[in-house]
C-alpha cells in the first residue's frame, strides 16, 4: 500500500504522457490550404497524418499508438500495398520530426456509400506503432452522443488545395471554421445524414478541399483537442452557401472500438461550448481504461 501511493504521482505522469490524448504542446495560438487558411505551426496539430495512397494524397488522425482514422473514400480497395502513414509532417520540405510506417491493414466503414458518401470513415493500422511525441501524438475522439452546437469555432488541417483549381500545399495548413447545423445544412446537401456534420461560413472563403479528405475537424474541450469530423465532401470548396461536409465521428464510438487493437482511443464527450474549468475531468476521462486498470494493480 505504502509503496503503492509513493509510485503514483510517478505513475500517473507516465500515464498521462503515454496515453493522453488531444494535447498539442507546441500549439500556442491563443484562440486560428485548404482554402482561406495559414501555416500551422510545426508540432500544432501532432495527431495529423498524411496518407499517400498509390500516389494519391489523403489526411488522417492518429487515434493511438498503431491506429489512424481516415475517409473511406480515399481507399478504392483495403490492398496494404502502396500505402504509407505520415506523423509529424510539417512541410514537405522537411524531415525533422517526421515518422513513417506502411499499413498492416485498412479497414473501411462496412456500411460506406459512395453514392451519398454516408459513413465515410476508415482506419489505417500501422504495421508497428509509433513512440508519441510533441510532434506525434493522438487526438481525443468525440464520444458517442457529443454535441457540436451550431457557430462552434472548428479547427481543420491538412496539405489539400489552396483553392478548388490550385495545387497541393508544402506546408501544413489550417483554417478554423464554425459548425452549421445539419437542418441548415441539409437545405445545401440533399443526401445529408445524421452520420455527417457540416462546418464553413455562410459567405464561404474559408474550407478543407480536395487531398483534404480524411483529415480531422477538431474543436477544443478546455486544454484538449476533440476530434468532431473526418474530411468528407463539398460543392467545390470554399463556396457561398456550401459548407464542408465531415463524417460525425461521435456516431463510431462502438464501431472504432471493435477494430481497434491494442490501447483503445480516448473519447470525450463533449457537450457544446467548451467548459474551462473542466480540462482535468476532461482529461481524466480522456486516459483509457488501461491506466485505471494499471493504476489499480
Ligand atoms: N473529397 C475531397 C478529398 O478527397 C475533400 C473535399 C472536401 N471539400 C470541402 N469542400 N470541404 O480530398
Amino acid at each position: 500500500m505504502k509503496r503503492l501511493k509513493q509510485q503514483q504521482p510517478l505513475l500517473l505522469l507516465l500515464l498521462l504522457t503515454l496515453y493522453f490524448c488531444g494535447a498539442a504542446p507546441l500549439n500556442t495560438r491563443s484562440d486560428t490550404r485548404i482554402v482561406g487558411g495559414q501555416e500551422a505551426a510545426a508540432g500544432a496539430w501532432p495527431w495529423q497524418a498524411q496518407l499517400v495512397i498509390q500516389g494519391g494524397l489523403c489526411g488522417g488522425s492518429l487515434i493511438n499508438s498503431q491506429w489512424v482514422l481516415s475517409a473511406a473514400h480515399c481507399f478504392k480497395s483495403t490492398s496494404t500495398s502502396g500505402v504509407t502513414v505520415y506523423l509529424g509532417l510539417q512541410s514537405l520540405t522537411s524531415s525533422a520530426n517526421v515518422v513513417s510506417r506502411s499499413a498492416a491493414q485498412i479497414i473501411v466503414h462496412p456500411d460506406y456509400n459512395s453514392n451519398t458518401n454516408d459513413n465515410d470513415v476508415a482506419l489505417v493500422q500501422l504495421f508497428s506503432a509509433v513512440t508519441f511525441t510533441n510532434y506525434v501524438r493522438p487526438v481525443c475522439l468525440a464520444a458517442d452522443g457529443s454535441v457540436f452546437p451550431s457557430g462552434l469555432d472548428c479547427w481543420v488541417t491538412g496539405w489539400g488545395t489552396l483553392s478548388y483549381v490550385r495545387g497541393q500545399s508544402d506546408t501544413l495548413q489550417e483554417v478554423d471554421v464554425p459548425i452549421v447545423s445539419n437542418s441548415q445544412c441539409s437545405a445545401s446537401y440533399s443526401t445529408l445524414t445524421n452520420n455527417m456534420l457540416c462546418a464553413g461560413l455562410t459567405n464561404g472563403g474559408k474550407d478543407s478541399c480536395q487531398g483534404d479528405s480524411g483529415g480531422p475537424l477538431v474543436t477544443k474541450n478546455g486544454t484538449v483537442w476533440v476530434q468532431a469530423g473526418v474530411v468528407s465532401y463539398g460543392n467545390g470548396c470554399a463556396q457561398p452557401g456550401y459548407p464542408g461536409v465531415y463524417a460525425r465521428i461521435s456516431n463510431y464510438q462502438t464501431w472504432i472500438n471493435s477494430q481497434v487493437s491494442g490501447e483503445q482511443p480516448g473519447y470525450i464527450s463533449f457537450q457544446g461550448a467548451a467548459a474551462a474549468a473542466r480540462p482535468l475531468a476532461a482529461s481524466l476521462l480522456a486516459v483509457p481504461t488501461l491506466s485505471l486498470a494499471l493504476l489499480l494493480s
